[in-house]
């Protein structure tokens, strides 16, 4: 089954993100946590739910929500992979390329990601935007190389031949 794609990238990036449903969603954690500043990893996830990637706007939308600074809210967001902070492809592709992974061969299996996703290099995305690559470190699958997650699904074992039968589930 394939994982939350980026769908609604491309919806009204330069709107405010913390209104109607999305802004219910964010109070109603509130109770759940000690302080505002708490619900900042859940904010930052719905921004991204929302838009795809966290621009500086959002960013210093989260800030005014929480009651923080920007550049502390930055300094989170930048913190995690999972976070993008520019407009990525549909599908957000993660390889581990920690030692491990790397002597079983991690990176044969980034070549042919690069290859067929059409991405060219680590980094980038897709001409057809279906598609961005990371490389990242350690997933915690070190006996299952090479580990791969794309959106919110993990793929383990991942050689260079199944690479196209993964890409296949990702439209
Ligand atoms: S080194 Fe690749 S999953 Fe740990």
């Amino acid at each position: 089954m394939s994982g939350t794609a980026h769908a609604a990238r491309h919806d009204a990036p330069d709107q405010p993100v913390f209104v109607g449903q999305v802004k219910d969603k964010l109070e109603a954690l509130f109770p759940s946590y000690p302080t505002r500043m708490a619900c900042l990893l859940p904010a930052l996830w719905m921004v991204q739910e929302a838009r795809g990637w966290i621009s500086p706007d959002a960013i210093a939308e989260v800030a005014t929500v929480l009651g923080l600074t920007p550049a502390y809210v930055r300094g989170v967001a930048t913190f995690y992979t999972m976070y993008h902070l520019h407009p990525v492809g549909r599908h957000f592709i993660q390889v581990c390329g920690t030692s491990p992974c790397h002597l079983c061969g991690s990176d044969e299996v980034m070549k042919a990601i690069l290859q067929q996703t059409g991405c060219g290099e680590v980094g980038a995305t897709s001409p057809d935007d279906r598609f961005t690559v990371i490389e990242v470190e350690c997933l915690g699958a070190c006996g299952f190389a090479t580990p791969i997650l794309v959106d919110d699904d993990f793929h383990d074992s991942v050689t260079p031949e199944r690479v196209a039968g993964v890409l296949a589930r990702y439209p």
